[in-house]
């Protein structure tokens, strides 16, 4: 394999550039020069390429300057974009004549992007690996995809604030985040912001529940035993009533049980979807590019890389799925093991540690 490329698709995530540096870092280490295709699937159909490697007078391939810049950024270096040329067939034959000479490619992006991916894989022949990158959290088979986290510690922080001014004047907000039909986002951020309450789609209350629901919320809340200052209620993007309509119905639905008391929504839409990646999205961008990376070498094809840190055998499980409980023994033998470099998991980390510093001074 002497040329891979690459191409962020659909919407961006923070994390996607994290990836895009340690694909470009660890293929140069193996003598693989990797190429990206701008704007996601319309630059492949158009042909428009961009260096994420260069090769320098000893021969070395390394990572451009402009990529090893922008790895720690938000949004994708790349470009991305929603192809409407790339649905049809004609387009996705402009896509695989600009694979000619390729021999493997890796699509960094959502369900749609994935879907995409796959077709190619089908429909040219070339090696197409996947990797999950987006803020919704809606891709199958992986616990988490590149810009989850990074989304939600925008939310949360937001939430903070938003909760501040609301316990200053005695006030409800309701807040709308992103996610398209998914409501991850909606509930992941409602339990770590400690709200009121949460709307999502997946609940498929019609558009009077919704306003009972946050009446009484705010009713119960305001002039409940607990006195609260603050009402603060998550809504997933999914559940079409838009804020401002919701506000007006509920205003209505209360009017002489709370007189004086504002309710308010503030939709924090693209905000979240921009910004620094986490140090989890760069790490969990940087592995599974890498995975994505080694398929391809190793002859895999039309799969995607997926996130399931489970690296303890043993445990019972618990009604959560990603939770399990280990004996006090158990934890405290492991404890000693990853401290004296005897675990498992120590050994890997260094194997891995090991394999990835001859790509980190590149
Ligand atoms: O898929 C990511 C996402 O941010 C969704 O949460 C949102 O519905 C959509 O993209 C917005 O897309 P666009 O940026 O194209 O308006």
């Amino acid at each position: 394999m002497r040329r891979i490329a690459v191409l962020t698709s659909g919407g961006d995530a923070p994390g996607m550039n994290a990836a895009l540096r340690t694909i470009a870092k660890v293929a140069g280490l193996k003598g693989i020069e990797v190429i990206g295709f701008e704007d996601g699937y319309d630059g492949l159909i158009d042909g428009r390429v961009r260096p994420l490697t260069e090769r320098l007078a000893d021969g070395s391939l390394v990572t451009t300057p402009e990529l090893a810049l922008a790895g720690n950024l938000g949004g994708t270096w790349l470009g991305s974009s929603r192809s409407s040329r790339f649905v049809t067939p004609e387009g996705r034959k402009l896509a695989a004549a600009s694979l000619d000479g390729i021999d493997g490619l890796i699509v960094i992006g959502g369900n749609g992007s994935l879907t995409g991916a796959h077709k190619l894989a089908e429909e040219t022949g070339v090696r197409v690996m996947g990797v999950p990158a987006s803020i919704d959290n809606d891709v199958g088979c992986t616990s988490t995809a590149i810009g989850v986290d990074s989304a939600l510690n925008i939310i949360v922080e937001a939430c903070d604030r938003i909760s501040d001014t609301a316990r200053s004047h005695r006030r409800a907000f309701i807040v709308e985040v992103m996610g398209r039909h998914s409501g991850y986002l909606a509930m992941a951020s409602a339990v770590a912001v400690g709200a009121d309450g949460i709307l999502f789609r997946e609940q498929g209350k019609n558009e009077g529940e919704l306003v009972t629901r946050v009446a009484n919320l705010v009713r119960r809340g305001f002039s409940g035993p607990k006195g609260k200052r603050r009402i603060l209620i998550i809504k997933a993007e999914g559940v079409e009533i838009p804020c401002t309509r919701l506000v007006r119905l509920v205003e209505d639905e209360l009017k002489g049980d709370l007189p004086g008391v504002d309710v308010r929504a503030t939709v924090l839409g693209h905000l979240v979807r921009g910004g620094n990646p986490s140090y989890q999205d760069r790490m969990v961008g940087g592995r599974l590019g890498m995975a994505a990376l080694e398929a391809l070498l190793t002859g895999e094809t039309d799969q995607m890389t997926a996130w399931l840190p489970q690296q303890v055998s043993g445990g019972t499980p618990t009604s959560d799925p990603a939770v399990f409980r280990f004996g006090l023994t158990q934890v405290l033998e492991e404890t000693r093991a990853l401290l004296d470099g005897t675990s498992p998991v120590t050994r890997w980390r260094v194997a891995m540690l090991q394999d990835l510093e001859k790509a980190l001074s590149l």
